[in-house]
């Protein structure tokens, strides 16, 4: 099984993928760190010197690579769905949306300097743009605001396991 993790930086996809993964003894794969050990850069640099597009390019090869590969647990960093490429390799799989109120991700991730979006002026409406486009491609959404990563892989263990199919 393959399970995607999808959601606004601050999300928890990361915390709660390896969580997620561990529970369902699932490998857990982090799109970004792919990128950056195949690439040996970080996104920070890439964005940096080859700019937004570029990586976009090689998040779209590497989440389709990841999506039609091995069964996993994967996390895909929050900007993968808005190249129309990447939301067409996503339907159809078992992608969870991991929704965080604009604050609460704000308050999760504004010390962390490796992210290079943190440095937009219009964060908050890159913020809102992205909601619909999110659920729009998602199976189950979870509210994680608020609640510990246990309590979030639990419900979308019970809600996998409704799924039909
Ligand atoms: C981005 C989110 C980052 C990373 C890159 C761009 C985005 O991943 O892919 O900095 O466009 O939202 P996280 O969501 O894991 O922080």
């Amino acid at each position: 099984m393959v399970v995607v993790l999808i959601g606004f930086m601050g999300a928890g996809k990361t915390t709660v993928g390896r969580l997620l993964a561990a529970r369902l003894g699932l490998p857990f794969v982090d799109s970004d760190t792919v990128i950056e050990q195949r690439s040996g850069r970080a996104i920070k640099d890439i964005f940096a010197t080859d700019g937004e597009p570029y990586f976009r390019e090689l998040e779209h090869q590497t989440v389709t690579e990841l999506v039609c590969g091995p069964d996993a647990v994967i996390s895909l960093g929050g900007g993968a769905v808005t190249d129309e490429r990447t939301r067409t390799v996503l339907r159809g799989a078992r992608v969870v949306y991991l929704h965080v109120g604009y604050r609460e991700a704000m308050a999760r991730v504004r010390r962390d300097e490796l992210r290079p979006l943190l440095k937009r002026s219009d964060l908050d409406e890159l913020y809102r743009q992205r909601i619909p486009v999110y659920q729009d491609v998602s199976v189950v959404a979870v509210d994680t605001d608020g609640r510990r990563p246990d309590s979030v892989v639990e419900e979308i263990v019970e809600r996998l396991t409704a799924l039909p199919g």
